[in-house]
Order: C-alpha cells, then sequence, then structure tokens
C-alpha cells in the first residue's frame, strides 16, 4: 500500500486570458456553470478524496477566490436574518472554514508555468505523495480524485495522472503518455510529452488536470530548467521521475469538459441546466423553438 494522499494543491494564478473581458475583474476559477463556480467543484472534488490540506497557489489580483472559497459568517448572518435559512446552510456547508478545515493560500507571483505552481506550495504540503487539481478541468459523475486515490493505494509508489483518449489531431493540446501497457483503468507508461505535434505524438491518451505525485516531485520541480514556451512545466518533472517512481494513466469514470474554452463551458452548462428544474424547462423550450439562428463557421 502506498501512504495517503493528504494534499492537495490547486494552482489558480493564471490570468485566464482565453476567456477576456469576462476574467478581466472575475478570476477565471469564478465563472460559473450554472450557478457553481468551477473552483467549487474542484473542490468538492478534493473533499470527496479525502484529502486533509488545500494549498491554493493564486495571485494577489485574484483575492475574490478566497472570498469564494472560505466560509463568510456575515452573510450567512444576514441570509438567516432574511429568513433565507436554506442558502445560509447550503454556503455554509460547501465553504472551507479557517476553523475546522486546513487550508492555505500562497502567491504565485510571476506566471513561470504550472510546475512552478505547484513548486509554490512546497513548504505548505503535508509529508507523503501530493494532488493536483486543474480547476478548469471540470470532471462530473464519481470524483475523480477519489477514484484515483483509490487506485494509488493499490499499486506501487509513483506518479498518477488522469487520462482519457484523444483524437490524433487534439494531441497537441494535452500532456500526452508514451504508453506501454494496460491493466483495467490504468495505463501503464514510460514518459509523456508536452503537446506534442500529432504526427509526434507517442499515443493518443492525453493528461487530464488531476495528478497523484509522489512527493519527490518538488525536488525535480526545483531542478527543472525552463522547456516549452520558457515555462517550468509539471509534465517535464514527472518524466523525469518516471523511470525512477513508475508512471501511470488512470481512465476516470467522470464525463470531462475542458471549461478553460468556451467550447466546453457551454457543454457543461447545457449539460448541468438539462438538470436543474428551474433550466431545463427553458432550455427545452428554447431548443424546441427551431428559433436559434446557428453561425458555424462552414455557413459564414
Ligand atoms: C495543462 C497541462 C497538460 C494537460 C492539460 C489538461 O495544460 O500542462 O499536460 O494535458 O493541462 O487540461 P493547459 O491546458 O493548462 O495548457
Amino acid at each position: 500500500m502506498s501512504a495517503p494522499v493528504r494534499t492537495a494543491i490547486f494552482p489558480v494564478a493564471g490570468l485566464g486570458t482565453r476567456f477576456l473581458p469576462a476574467t478581466k475583474a472575475t478570476p477565471k476559477e469564478l465563472l460559473p456553470v450554472v450557478d457553481t463556480p468551477l473552483i467549487q467543484f474542484a473542490i468538492n472534488e478534493a473533499r470527496e478524496a479525502g484529502v486533509e490540506r488545500m494549498i491554493f497557489v493564486s495571485h494577489p489580483s485574484k483575492a475574490a477566490i478566497e472570498r469564494h472559497v472560505m466560509d463568510d459568517a456575515d452573510l450567512r448572518a444576514t441570509l438567516t436574518a432574511r429568513g433565507k435559512t436554506d442558502i445560509a446552510q447550503a454556503l455554509h456547508e460547501t465553504a472551507l472554514c479557517p476553523v475546522g478545515d486546513d487550508v492555505v493560500f500562497t502567491m504565485q507571483h510571476e506566471p513561470l508555468g504550472l510546475g512552478h505552481a505547484v513548486l509554490c506550495a512546497r513548504e505548505h504540503a503535508l509529508p507523503g505523495p501530493i494532488a493536483v487539481l486543474l480547476p478548469d478541468d471540470l470532471i462530473l459523475g464519481k470524483s475523480c480524485l477519489a477514484e484515483m486515490v483509490d487506485a494509488y493505494a493499490q499499486a506501487p509508489q509513483g506518479h498518477m495522472v488522469a487520462a482519457m483518449h484523444v483524437s490524433q489531431e487534439e494531441t497537441r493540446k494535452y500532456g500526452i503518455l508514451s504508453v506501454t501497457g494496460r491493466d483495467g483503468r490504468v495505463v501503464h507508461a514510460d514518459g509523456m510529452v508536452e503537446k506534442p505535434k500529432p504526427q509526434n505524438a507517442p499515443s493518443r491518451e492525453a493528461v487530464v488536470g488531476r495528478y497523484v505525485l509522489d512527493g519527490s516531485i518538488f525536488d525535480d520541480l526545483a531542478n527543472q530548467p525552463p522547456g516549452a514556451g520558457g515555462e517550468i512545466q509539471l509534465t517535464d518533472a514527472i518524466s523525469r521521475g518516471t523511470e525512477r517512481l513508475g508512471l501511470a494513466g488512470f481512465r476516470f469514470s467522470g464525463t470531462r469538459y475542458d471549461c478553460g474554452s468556451k467550447g466546453g463551458m457551454l457543454r457543461a452548462t447545457l449539460d448541468l441546466a438539462a438538470q436543474d428544474p428551474e433550466c431545463a424547462e427553458v432550455l427545452e423550450e428554447v431548443l424546441s423553438s427551431g428559433k436559434i439562428a446557428f453561425r458555424t463557421s462552414s455557413a459564414a
């Protein structure tokens, strides 16, 4: 059995340029899918996986993330005084509490890459393997991280990443595993490359933003020269540790949405709206009206 995963790291310092102007004043992690900000889904997933400490690697310009994440007793008191006890209770259940929960906010002042963001959490991480969750990969269904933590507990120590099958063309958008074998939901690999040209992709197993990493990742990141885009790439540090530790992809059971793109955000919104009684009625009415004027690139 491997050591338990006690720490979850949320890299949330990014600028969110793909969603400007929406992200000019609102962090992309707070963009809502129906009524729930992306960061909340990731927090719920980490909670289900039973982690003890959550570390948010943020940026001074994104203080609103902390305001969302942490409990707001004044807001709850106001809601309760107005008779909105259900809403106050729901906020209490989803928020993290400075007394009962172990939460750390630390800053990444410069955009030096995902690997650098994870390294910023080093001094706050508890001993043992760590989890990393990228909130713009929204995964609905069973907690992907909980599934991975279970699978990791059965496997020898090493690195484990969430994996999904993509088309050859899409390999350019992801870290891609160099696959050596398969065992049920586990995909064995001997390395990974960041956003290869499709013709150079070693497989079509793409890395999704959930990682369970051996604690030695911090040493590998600290000694890591800048890679693609001049950034400290998490992918490079994982790949470096692979020979020493082993690397596995995990085919999770949930549905993943690329909420770092408008299309993915829309898909997630439509899927969740269809589950929400208030929205489902409107969605059905709009879709059945036949009055939506679609403009696709081929029709332009
Ligand atoms: C990051 C990682 C990449 C991974 C992807 C998953 O890329 O660097 O390896 O496949 O997340 O969403 P990003 O999409 O942040 O550029």
